[in-house]
C-alpha cells in the first residue's frame, strides 16, 4: 500500500489546506467464496473482505463544493452539492456522487463541501468490487465527518441503493455488505432476504486462497446480469402456481423446488432457477463441512458451483473456464471457481501452500496459451471492513 504519508503529500499538492484537516478512511475489496448469483434471489452468500482496497483522504471546504481526485485516474471533478446527476463523462466520480445523492435522499444533506482523494489498490473491472469499495468508504467518511452514526449494515444498503438508482446497475447486496462488514480472518454468511449474518472464522490451515485475474474485460456484463435477474423473476412468476406468495427463488427449499420445477415453462429459465436453488443449498452444505474443518469437501463444493455457473447459469465464458480447468490440473488444488458476476473477472482457488508457486506458473502458462491473455495472481488474506485510519498506522 502506498504509505499514508505519501498520499497526504499528494493530497496537499492537489488541494492545499492544512495537514491537520485531513481524515483517512479505508474500505476493502471482496471475494466471494461460494453462493454466486444468489443475493438478488434472496439466497445466501459467503464473501470475505480482502486486505487491499480503497484508501480515501478527505478534508472539509467552506465553499460547499465537492472536489474529487484519484491516484488511479486522470479524471477529476468539481461539483456543486446541489447539482448531482449521473453523467457518463464523470466516469468513476459517479460512485461518490451517488453516495452524496443518496445521503441527501435520506435527509442528510452535507453541511459543507469536501475535498476527496481516492487511492485504489483493487484492479479495475476485475470483479473484486472496486466500485462498492468506493461507495462504502465515501458513505462511511461523510457520515463520520458530518457527525452522524455509522451503522455499517445501513451503509451497505444505502450504497447498494445508490448503485441501483443513481449509477443504474441492478446489483444485489453482497458486494457492499462484504466491504462494509468484513472482518479479518472471517467470511460472512449472509442471508440476503433477511440480512441476518454471521461472521464465520475461515481457517485455511496449510492452504491459501489464490485469486486469478483473467484480465478479460467484462463486456456487456450489465445487460447480461440484468437478463439473468429477469429470468429468475420469470421463474418465480411460473412457480406461483404452486406457491402464490412466492417473492424470491431463495424462499424455496431444494425439495420444494425439485417437485415443482416442471411449472417453469421455458427450459433456459428452468436451468437458471435450478442453479440458484442448488447454489443456495451448496452454501449451507459448505457451512456443515467447514464446521468439521473439511476443506477438501469445501473445495468440491467450489468446483460444483463453477460447473453450475458454466452449464446452468451460463455466466462463465471461455477465459474463466480455461483458468479454472488449468487450476484443477495442478496437484494440491482443493477447488477452483469463478467469483463475482462472471463474464470475465476473477477466479478463486483453494491451494495447498506448497503448491502455490507451481499453481501460479502452470495456470499462468496454460491460461495464456489458451486465451492469449496475460493473467495476474494474488495470494490473498481476509481483511477488515470499512474503517477510519489513524495517520500513523
Ligand atoms: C456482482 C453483483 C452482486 C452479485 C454477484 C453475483 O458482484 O454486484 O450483487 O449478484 O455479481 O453473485
Amino acid at each position: 500500500m502506498a504509505k499514508l504519508a505519501q498520499l497526504k503529500s499528494l493530497f496537499l499538492e492537489q488541494f492545499g489546506g492544512k495537514e491537520s484537516d485531513i481524515s483517512f478512511f479505508q474500505a476493502p475489496g471482496r471475494v466471494n467464496l461460494i453462493g454466486e448469483h444468489t443475493d438478488y434471489n434472496g439466497g445466501s452468500v459467503f464473501p470475505a473482505a480482502l486486505t487491499f482496497g480503497t484508501t480515501l483522504l478527505v478534508s472539509p471546504r467552506e465553499d460547499g463544493k465537492l472536489l474529487f481526485a484519484s491516484t488511479n485516474f486522470p479524471i477529476t471533478r468539481e461539483i456543486a452539492t446541489g447539482s448531482l446527476a449521473f453523467d457518463e463523462a464523470d466516469d468513476w466520480t459517479n460512485y461518490p456522487k451517488g453516495i452524496v445523492w443518496e445521503l441527501a435522499q435520506r435527509g442528510i444533506p452535507l453541511s459543507r463541501g469536501y475535498n476527496f482523494l481516492y487511492h485504489g489498490e483493487i484492479p479495475n473491472g476485475a470483479g473484486l468490487s472496486s466500485s462498492a469499495s468506493i461507495e462504502v468508504v465515501t458513505a462511511f467518511a461523510l457520515l463520520t465527518l458530518e457527525g452522524r452514526e455509522t451503522d455499517t449494515v445501513e451503509i451497505s444498503l444505502w450504497s447498494q441503493h445508490a448503485e441501483n438508482e443513481f449509477v443504474g446497475v441492478k446489483c444485489g447486496i453482497m458486494d457492499q455488505f462484504a466491504v462494509a462488514n468484513g472482518k479479518k480472518d472471517h467470511a460472512i454468511l449472509l442471508d440476503c432476504d433477511t440480512l441476518r449474518y454471521e461472521l464465520v472464522p475461515f481457517r485455511t490451515g496449510d492452504n491459501k486462497l489464490v485469486i486469478g485475474n483473467t484480465n478479460k474485460r467484462r463486456g456487456l456484463v450489465d445487460s447480461k446480469y440484468n437478463e439473468r435477474r429477469s429470468q429468475c423473476e420469470q421463474a418465480v412468476r411460473d412457480l406461483r402456481q404452486a406457491f402464490p406468495e412466492l417473492q424470491l427463488l431463495g424462499q424455496l427449499t431444494l425439495p420444494q423446488y425439485r417437485e415443482n420445477e416442471g411449472l417453469i415453462q421455458d427450459e433456459t429459465v428452468r436451468r437458471r432457477a435450478r442453479h440458484v436453488v442448488e447454489e443456495i443449498d451448496r452454501v449451507s452444505r459448505s457451512m456443515e463441512v467447514l464446521k468439521q474443518g473439511d476443506l477438501a469437501a469445501f473445495g468440491q463444493l467450489m468446483n460444483a458451483s463453477h460447473d453450475s455457473l458454466r452449464d446452468l447459469y451460463e455466466v462463465t465464458g471461455d477465459e474463466l473456464d480455461a483458468m479454472v480447468s488449468a487450476a484443477r490440473e495442478v496437484p494440491g488444488v482443493l477447488g477452483s471457481r469463478m467469483t463475482g458476476a462472471g463474464f470475465g473477472g476473477c477466479t478463486i482457488s483453494l491451494v495447498h501452500g506448497d503448491s502455490v508457486d507451481r499453481f501460479i506458473e502452470e495456470v499462468g502458462k496454460k491460461y495464456e496459451s489458451a486465451t492469449g491473455l496475460h493473467p495476474d495472481f494474488y495470494v490473498c488474506d481476509i481483511g477488515d471492513g470499512v474503517r477510519q485510519l489513524k495517520e500513523e498506522a
